[in-house]
Formats: structure tokens, C-alpha cells, sequence
């Protein structure tokens, strides 16, 4: 499938713009100020104490910072942070590895931490309670296990699907943090950020235009940016302007709420066939051509939290405020 540009995932290309983008300490992150405000407690009372930070997880959707913030724990905390994902960790002793070479006061990354296997999962519940490792030396009769000191680390684990993670793994971190879709204040402003880092003229309301479309979500706003410049440049005069960007959002179809092709596909399949619905996730996969686990994980989350589809026990449903969006008429059960 083609990357979307308003996909909330990483596509090919974004890896060099989010590296050299990423804000390294807490005062350049923008938005989430609960998250921030806490962490920034937190880091505070562990440096006084001269103690590790406690473990912390963050959870949420893909693109709103999760990553960011572990290296931002790490560079606050003055410490070096390793990083690693749930998958890349094969057997139990690949993380042991991996722990014995922390050096004290360390951050430990795991990405996608809801994907690790439950073998190696068993191996970090001592790590993260005790600092220690339990290993099994020899086979059969004379097997017997010991125990290996590690130095005090800081575990940072991130997942986009809080709700796959064991419920003893989710005890053991000290730290929840929910990192939500962002407010469209914090979407102009992270704009204008990476206009002033690459040296792109946008302005105010094009600013505005560009978050109004972003999803929510900075890694989309960086990437819409991107794009919208080379319009600027190619029709305009390098400047970012509301009209340039509403000509090359509409060029690149991504709508005025940041809905592409294939929202539109997924609402008017509904609408069109089931009238709107309630109809079945699985029913809506086969009429629109997708699996759906796809339609779950991706593309419907986002209309979701717009209001645009509902969940219901009888399957999912188009909203009035979908309908009026799309300039459809609104079926007579919606009206009220
Ligand atoms: N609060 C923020 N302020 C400024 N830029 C941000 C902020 N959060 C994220 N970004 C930008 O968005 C990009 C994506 O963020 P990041 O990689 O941390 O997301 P993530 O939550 O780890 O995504 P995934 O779930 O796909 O791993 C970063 O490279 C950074 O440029
Ligand atoms: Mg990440």
C-alpha cells in the first residue's frame, strides 16, 4: 500500500526529518502538559535523592512523542539511554545481555513493549523490582538458579496498545503517562518550530491551516509541512501563505479535518451500503476491500475520535456530524 500522508505511523522518508527534529529536553517539547509537568517533578525528586528515576510507561496512539520523551528522560537525567523494541528481543538471555551492560542511573528503551515475548517478559520483573537477574545455571537434577546484581536503571517502555501489556508488567512501572491526540495551539506551534529550524517562511494563519489538518498529531504536521513547502517553493516564492497551503493540501487531498481518500472510501462504504449503519466491522472490511484489523487499528481510530463513526453493540455507525461534513443528507434516524 502507498504511505498516506496523513498516515500517524512512520513512512519512508520521515526517519532523518523526526531524528534531527526531536526536542531534547523537556522545555522544547511542546504541549502535554500534564505528562510534562509530572515527569519534571519526578526527574527533579530522583536527581535529589540521587536515585534512578522510577520505571515509566507511555502509552498512545503512534506519532504523539512516546520515543521523544524517553530521550528527553535520559538527557534531563544526565544519563545514557539504550534502546531496543519489544520484538528485537528474541530469548531471555538476549535481554540479560542487554541489562548486565547498563551502566548505573541508565535508561533502558523498550519500544512497542506490548510485544515482547513472555519468556523474556519474565526475565525484567526481578530487573525492574529487585536490579537483579535470576539465571538458571546447569540442566536437569543439578540445575539450580543465582542471582546477579544489576546497576539501578530507569526502564522506559512505550506501546500504542497499553491494553496488550500484561497486567504484571504494567505494575511494575512507577510511572503511566497517556499521551493524548495534541490541541491545535500546540500543532501551530510545533509548525513554526520546524519552520524556524529549517529555515521555512510560514506564515500565521498557513500555520493554522496546516494544524487544523494534522490529526492531532505532530509527526503528520512535520510531514504536511514538508510537503506544503515544495508548493511554496515550486508556485510561490518560497513563503508559506494560507493559500498556497489550502492549494497544496487539497492537492495532496488530505480535507479540511485531515481526512484522505481513504476515510472517505470507509465513511461512504458505510453509507452508501449500509445506510449508515450499524454494521459489523468484519461486513465493513469485505465491502471495502480491507482487513479488519487494518480498519481497527488504523483507519478508524481517527474518525473515532472525531465523532465522525460510533461504536455500538449492534457494529459501528456513521454520525450526523460525518454526514454534514461530507454534505450528504442526513438519514431521518439521525436527526433529532
Ligand atoms: N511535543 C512535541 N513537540 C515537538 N515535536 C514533537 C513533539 N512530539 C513529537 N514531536 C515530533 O514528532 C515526531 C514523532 O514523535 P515520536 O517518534 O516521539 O513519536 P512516537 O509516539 O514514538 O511514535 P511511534 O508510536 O510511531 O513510535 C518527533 O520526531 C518530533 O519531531
Ligand atoms: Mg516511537
Amino acid at each position: 500500500m502507498e504511505d498516506r500522508i496523513i498516515s500517524n505511523e512512520l513512512n519512508n522518508g520521515d526517519e532523518a526529518l523526526e531524528f534531527s527534529l526531536r526536542p531534547q529536553y523537556l522545555q522544547q517539547y511542546i504541549g502535554q502538559h500534564k505528562v510534562k509537568d509530572n515527569l519534571r517533578v519526578f526527574i527533579e525528586a530522583a536527581k535529589m535523592r540521587s536515585e534512578p528515576l522510577d520505571h515509566v510507561l507511555f502509552y498512545g496512539p503512534p506519532g504523539l512523542g512516546k520515543t521523544t520523551l524517553s530521550c528527553i528522560i535520559a538527557n534531563e537525567m544526565g544519563v545514557n539511554i539504550r534502546t531496543t523494541s519489544g520484538p528485537a528481543i528474541e530469548r531471555p538471555g538476549d535481554l540479560a545481555a542487554i541489562l548486565s551492560a547498563l551502566e548505573p542511573g541508565d535508561v533502558l528503551f523498550i519500544d512497542e513493549i506490548h510485544r515482547l515475548h513472555r519468556t523474556v517478559e519474565e526475565v525484567l520483573y526481578p530487573a525492574m523490582e529487585d536490579f537483579c537477574l535470576d539465571i538458571v545455571i546447569g540442566k536437569g537434577e543439578t540445575a539450580r538458579s543465582v542471582r546477579l546484581d544489576l546497576p539501578p536503571f530507569t526502564l522506559v517502555g512505550a506501546t500504542t496498545r497499553a491494553g496488550l501489556l500484561s497486567a504484571p508488567l504494567r505494575d511494575r512501572f512507577g510511572v503511566h503517562s497517556r499521551l493524548d491526540y495534541y490541541e491545535l495551539d500546540d500543532l501551530i506551534e510545533i509548525v513554526i518550530r520546524t519552520g524556524d529550524f529549517f529555515d521555512i517562511m510560514v506564515q500565521p494563519d498557513a500555520a493554522e491551516e496546516l494544524g487544523r489538518r494534522a490529526r492531532g498529531t505532530p509527526r503528520i504536521v512535520n510531514r504536511l509541512l514538508k510537503r506544503v513547502r515544495d508548493f511554496a517553493q515550486v508556485q510561490g516564492d518560497g513563503i508559506i501563505t494560507k493559500d498556497i497551503a489550502v492549494q497544496a493540501l487539497e492537492r495532496l487531498q488530505v480535507d479540511r479535518l485531515g481526512l484522505d481518500n481513504i476515510d472517505y472510501k470507509l465513511l461512504r462504504g458505510m453509507i452508501e451500503t449500509y445506510q449508515g449503519g450499524p454494521v459489523g466491522l468484519n461486513t465493513i472490511a469485505a465491502t471495502i476491500g480491507e482487513e479488519p484489523q487494518t480498519i481497527e487499528d488504523v483507519y478508524e481510530p481517527y474518525l473515532l475520535q472525531i465523532g465522525f463513526i460510533q461504536r455500538t453493540s449492534r457494529g459501528r455507525m456513521v454520525t450526523r456530524l460525518a454526514y454534514d461534513h461530507m454534505n450528504i443528507e442526513t438519514p431521518e434516524r439521525e436527526r433529532s
